[in-house]
């Protein structure tokens, strides 16, 4: 029961919503109103041609869409904005670097990255040759059978890295909310549970891949036969991870979606070239002389009377 539970009703239920979740989340967002240009930027927007921007200029402060193409490629391979973290202190009347966060970050999501692709070998038959070499390049053997993987343990400090600063620094146990420490929790239980599993409460690897297969291949009946088979152990962290996937549009994890769609990172800082007009305006069809002249006769028939000119001049 516990196998049909966890292991069919549950995960199906979770990947639905995710899907569902979403798809309704990129509608969303991507039909809200853009009625500004807000790039944040910070550095020198292009200007007069004797005004030189450097090349970070050029990607702090994108000009043209090649230009604001690079910039989202460094946000997302290289959280560039958070490399500008610094912090200010009063009574050192300083600002210092506050880079470690950059460096947290991007070590718990690159170790995140990693793992799944590992984990795609769960789902893929035949596994793809580069998740086997990735497997093979990180595994740590030697020491302890089966071989550590780096990834999979460093994701676990990485984790509680990011979660003791929200607990330990003072303003930042200020702005954390229930859901930022929650997330953290979360992604720490599936992580912590996996390595579980790998190191101590072993389960039947190739019944959980057969589990996946039929699961996507729609084939029920098989898939509840695999799932019988399952130790409970496999339930823990497969119940956290489909819990995850529920939650996951709803929740602060979609940023992974929500930075193709932020106007601070997405728009070029040509506000001074170039009007922007927010794309969801009605068209604008604009009225002639003559219907113009109908509308406010009364008004412009008095203003020609006391000598002034009322029609436009011709351009
Ligand atoms: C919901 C789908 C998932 C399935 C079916 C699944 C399955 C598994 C299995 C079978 C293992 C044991 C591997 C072994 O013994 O070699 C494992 C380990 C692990 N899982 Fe998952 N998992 C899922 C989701 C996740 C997610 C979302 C994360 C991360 C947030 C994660 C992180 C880990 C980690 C860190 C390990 C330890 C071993 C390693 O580094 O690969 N899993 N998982």
């Amino acid at each position: 029961m516990i196998g049909i539970i966890f292991g069919v009703i549950i995960p199906y239920i979770a990947f639905a919503i995710f899907v569902v979740g979403v798809v309704y989340k990129f509608i969303y967002w991507a039909k809200s109103a853009v009625p500004l240009k807000i790039p944040t930027t910070s550095g020198q927007q292009k200007s007069l041609k004797f005004i030189k921007r450097t090349i970070y200029d050029r990607f702090d402060s994108p000009y043209t869409k090649w230009e604001t193409a690079v910039r989202m490629i460094l946000e997302i391979f290289a959280f560039r904005s958070l490399l500008k973290n610094t912090r200010y202190y009063l009574d050192r009347l300083s600002q210092r670097d506050a880079r470690w966060l950059w460096l947290f970050a991007i070590l718990f999501h690159y170790c995140l990255l990693l793992v799944l692709i590992r984990h795609t070998k769960f789902f893929l038959e035949p596994v793809p040759s580069f998740v086997e070499m990735i497997s093979e390049l990180e595994a740590f053997k030697g020491v302890f059978i089966p071989s550590v993987y780096v990834s999979g343990v460093t994701i676990i400090a990485a984790l509680f890295l990011l979660w003791f600063r929200r607990i330990f620094l003072s303003r930042e146990r200020c702005i954390s909310l229930p859901s930022d420490h929650f997330a953290l929790l979360l992604l720490l239980a599936i992580v912590i549970s996996g390595n579980v599993m790998r190191y101590f409460i072993k389960v039947d690897i190739s019944a959980v891949k057969g589990l996946l297969l039929s699961l996507m291949a729609f084939n029920i009946p098989q898939a509840v036969e695999f799932a019988n088979s399952i130790e409970p152990m496999f339930y823990i962290h497969f119940a956290l991870g489909s819990f995850l996937l529920a939650y996951f549009p709803f929740s602060k994890l979609m940023h992974a979606g929500g930075i193709f769609f932020s106007p601070t990172r997405n728009m070029p800082n040509n506000n001074r070239a170039e009007r922007h007009v927010n794309p969801w305006n009605p068209p604008y069809k604009g009225i002639t002389w003559q219907e113009y002249y109908e509308a406010y006769k009364d008004q412009l028939d008095e203003i020609a009377e006391s000598g002034y000119k009322v029609k436009p001049e011709v351009l």
